[in-house]
């Protein structure tokens, strides 16, 4: 009788120390975050809310570090939002535009994307870009009239004031939570250390902008951490001699000035950005960025036209490719 206790016990006994063994396992697994991050990203956020790439393979001291220590539930502090809105317009570069800003746009954190279409409806080339883009965003659209469709007039006017409407609308109901807007027009191109400093405007900040009228760059000029003129080559006279890409705006004081608006009417190109800035501020208000505005961390490049000319006019490819 002994005998058959001790052998049932000896066969038992692994099968109890396998249950002991996964029930401690279990308990080590670090607790799922609280709140879960609202779509994939494979980069932790960094200062200034730029996503960092992950350390990967043989350099795994971080992740080792990781395992050691078991990982807390940290307090995330709130990062204002960037609302970026870029009006865009059908042209054979256009997906080639907006993937390369999508590529920037995709390393900075808590950003949304407005992307607003010159169009009388929403193109499937930019659905279809956005939907795989991986970006928080908007789409919207409306076309320009006609009769502003014409050289030397202001571009984008329209688009602009509806992600501005777009923006007003959203935050109507809510106490407006913290935010940024600039308008990223789709040529240019921006480093990741601009968001850093964009992030944190209170009212209206500026900053120098590269390859701009007729310049290697404009910017403004500071004294004493105030904005007291501009270096520029052209309409030095401008109120804000400054290019759309020069600035950023909090989403307080778009909200506090409702009928801030980019005007058609009496408005010449070059004075939109004046137009709209005096609306919302002063000089004297402006907040110095990118070391009193002296670095350049955005380039009003333009995109060459593209030579189509041995495009067929018959004989075309038997499949059909978006460009
Ligand atoms: C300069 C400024 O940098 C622009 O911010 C300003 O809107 C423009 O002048 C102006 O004259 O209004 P520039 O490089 O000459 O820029 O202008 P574009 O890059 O051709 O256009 C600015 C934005 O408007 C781009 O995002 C572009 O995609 C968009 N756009 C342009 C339209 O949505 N529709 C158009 O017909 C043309
Ligand atoms: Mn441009």
């Amino acid at each position: 009788m002994k005998s058959v206790l001790f052998s049932r016990f000896f066969i038992l006994l692994p099968w109890i120390l396998i249950v002991i063994i996964m029930l401690d396992v279990d308990t080590r697994r670090p607790a799922p975050p609280l709140t879960p991050r609202p779509y994939f990203s494979p980069y932790p956020v960094g200062r200034g809310g730029v996503r960092l790439p992950l350390r990967r393979g043989s350099s795994g001291r971080v992740a080792e570090k990781r395992n050691e220590s078991r990982p807390q539930p940290q307090p995330q502090p709130l990062l204002p939002t960037i609302y970026a809105i870029t009006p865009t317009y059908s042209r054979p570069v256009q997906k080639a535009e907006l993937t390369r800003l999508a590529n920037t746009f995709r390393q900075v954190a808590q950003l949304h994307w407005i992307l607003v279409e010159d169009a009388a409806a929403r193109s499937e080339l930019v659905s279809r870009f956005l939907a795989r883009a991986g970006l928080p965003n908007t789409h919207l659209h409306v076309p320009t009239p006609r009769r502003y469709k014409r050289p030397g007039l202001p571009r984008a006017t329209e688009q602009r004031n509806a992600g501005l409407a777009w923006l007003r609308q959203r935050h109507q109901h809510q106490r407006a939570q913290p935010g940024v807007l600039f308008f990223a027009d789709d040529d240019n191109t921006y480093s990741l250390e601009l968001f850093q400093e964009m992030r944190t405007t209170r009212k209206v900040s500026v900053w120098p902008v590269g390859l701009v009228g007729g310049r290697r760059y404009e910017r403004p000029l500071v004294e004493n951490g105030k904005v007291v003129g501009w270096y520029t080559g052209w309409r030095a006279d401008r109120p804000f001699a400054i290019d759309m890409a020069g600035f950023a705006v909090s989403l307080q004081v778009i909200l506090s000035n409702p009928k801030a608006v980019f005007k058609r009417r009496g408005s010449q190109p070059g004075m939109q950005e004046s137009d709209f800035l005096k609306q919302i501020t002063t000089v004297e208000e402006l907040e110095p960025k990118a070391n009193n505005c002296t670095k350049v961390l955005v380039w009003h490049t333009r995109t060459e036209k593209v030579n189509l000319a041995n495009e067929p006019k018959y004989h075309l490819d038997t499949v059909k490719i978006e460009v």
